[in-house]
């Protein structure tokens, strides 16, 4: 007999959570097709990969990703704040943790937990440009198709959601739910 969702996940995050928009199976099945087309993709880097996650909201997608990748590569880690929020909008994302690893001429994988505004990624990106990689292309796990702006594009999707505000999986409302292990719809009275 099928137990119950809620048998199944923390009750007080799942009280939290207005219903789950992608089970856990279903996100470890993509994840694992992901990782398949990113080995295609670098199989034959004549410049070693580096990959570089924006912490902390792709820790959880990363650490599933990379354990999937047939070859050896490097991580490289940059923090971003990206005040989402929380700030006047003049404030656009900012580095709090500067990239820790050489890229210059190696081929870069940048990461993301979700391609939302595309304010953070915008500015990631330009970031590690100046670093001159050979190659620099974006993996996210999640997009919104309806506020991705056409000049910030991803080369690698896990999932297309709709505009709904999303928990778990490394994704974060202040700081919480990062370890719920599916993406939810978190309910709008707590974040509204
Ligand atoms: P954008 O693309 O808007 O995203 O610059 C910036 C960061 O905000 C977070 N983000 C979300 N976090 N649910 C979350 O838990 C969401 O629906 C969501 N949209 C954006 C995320 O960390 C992203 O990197």
């Amino acid at each position: 007999m099928q137990r119950p969702a809620r048998g199944r996940y923390n009750p007080r995050m799942l009280d939290d959570l207005e219903r789950i928009l992608i089970p856990q199976d279903v996100l470890a099945r993509r994840v694992r097709e992901l990782a398949q087309d990113i080995g295609r993709t670098y199989a034959d880097s004549p410049h070693g990969l580096v990959i570089v996650p924006i912490l902390a909201g792709s820790i959880i997608f990363l650490a599933d990703l990379i354990r999937c990748l047939p070859f050896k590569m490097r991580i490289g880690l940059i923090a971003v704040s990206s005040y989402r929020g929380t700030a006047p909008a003049a404030h656009g994302p900012r580095v709090i943790q500067p990239l820790n690893v050489d890229i210059t001429g190696r081929d870069v994988l940048l990461i993301d937990d979700i391609l939302d505004t595309g304010n953070t990624l915008r500015f990631v990106r330009e970031q590690l440009r100046e670093r001159n990689p050979a190659s620099l292309r974006i993996c996210v796990l999640l997009r919104k198709p309806a506020k991705a702006p056409l000049d910030v594009t991803a080369d690698f999707v896990g999932f297309d959601i709709e505009d709904v505000f999303v928990v778990g999986y490394g994704l974060d409302y202040n700081d919480l739910y990062r370890n719920w292990p599916a993406i939810g719809v978190l309910r709008p009275e707590l974040y509204s």
